[in-house]
């Protein structure tokens, strides 16, 4: 049988986000900004790299309909007022919160702390955005772009009740230490930050890396173990497990916290 042409009208198809969108457009109506800040002021050796990460619609919708209640854009040029964005609560800095279930988890559980959790990687923010809805947290706020950039020009002297900081990148080429966000410069920063007596909270599966940390946390003089014997500290009952700790855990790793306090 021979197929007729078909005559029919093309049926309407649905508006397409253009390829190209102009410089400075931001990416989410609402959501982000394009350009955390930092990125163009200084060249500078980054903890992390720009990742061209799939964003689902689920956390589209969530980036454009939720940054303006939960969202923090880091511009590097205001001052924060902790008090006035957590309604004077004691406040804790997560570092690179990933996919942020156990960041959603922490501020669920503990709701007399205010969270700010930061990371650069967009579908992680539109991910914790939605827990955020979920769960309906007062307590949490999620910033975009680069951690130095917040702790260096946005957050007051001694304005932290905490610092944590869960499975960051390890960078295990020798070549890449140099991007390990745990070194000396990071902690003389951190500490300036910090409340005295606030605990700067790591872990890690990767243990040249627990290695190195404990090593440059020891050697800092305003931080000490909370640990009386300088070592490892079991896992403490708030850190739920992580998304990247699950991946060490399948592959055999352990894992080792830390927890040392600012003199
Ligand atoms: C290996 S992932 C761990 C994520 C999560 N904590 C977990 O355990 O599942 C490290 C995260 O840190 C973020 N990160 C690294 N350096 C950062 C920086 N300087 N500022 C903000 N986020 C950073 C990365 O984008 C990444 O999402």
């Amino acid at each position: 049988m021979s197929e007729s042409p078909d005559t029919r009208p093309a049926a309407p198809t649905a508006p397409t986000t253009p390829l190209h969108r102009p410089k400075g457009e931001p990416r989410f109506p609402g959501g982000p900004a394009p350009d955390p800040a930092g990125s163009h002021h200084e060249r500078r050796i980054r903890s992390f790299q720009p990742r061209r990460s799939r964003v689902t619609a689920g956390q589209v919708d969530a980036l454009e309909r939720l940054w303006a209640q939960w969202g923090l854009d880091i511009d590097g040029l205001r001052v924060l007022d902790l008090d006035q964005l957590f309604g004077g609560v004691p406040v804790v800095l997560e570092i690179g919160f990933g996919m942020g279930e156990a960041t959603a988890q922490m501020a669920t559980d503990d709701p007399a702390t205010g969270l700010l959790a930061v990371d650069v990687h967009t579908p992680g923010q539109g991910n914790l955005l939605a827990l955020a809805e979920r769960a309906g947290l007062t307590n949490l706020r999620v910033a975009n772009g680069d951690a130095i950039i917040l702790l260096r020009e946005m957050l007051p002297p001694a304005s932290l009740a905490g610092l944590r900081v869960y499975f960051p990148d390890p960078w295990p080429k020798k070549r890449h230490h140099k991007r390990r966000l745990i070194q000396p410069e990071f902690l003389d920063l951190a500490a300036t930050r910090l409340a005295p007596g606030a605990v700067l909270h790591c872990a890690t599966d990767w243990e040249p890396y627990a290695e190195q940390m404990l090593e440059v946390l020891t050697a800092h003089p305003e931080f000490e173990n909370t640990r009386p014997n300088g070592d490892y500290a079991p896992r403490p009952a708030f850190r739920p497990l992580t998304r990247f700790e699950g991946q060490g855990l399948d592959k055999g790793h352990a894992v080792h916290d830390l927890l040392f306090r600012r003199v």
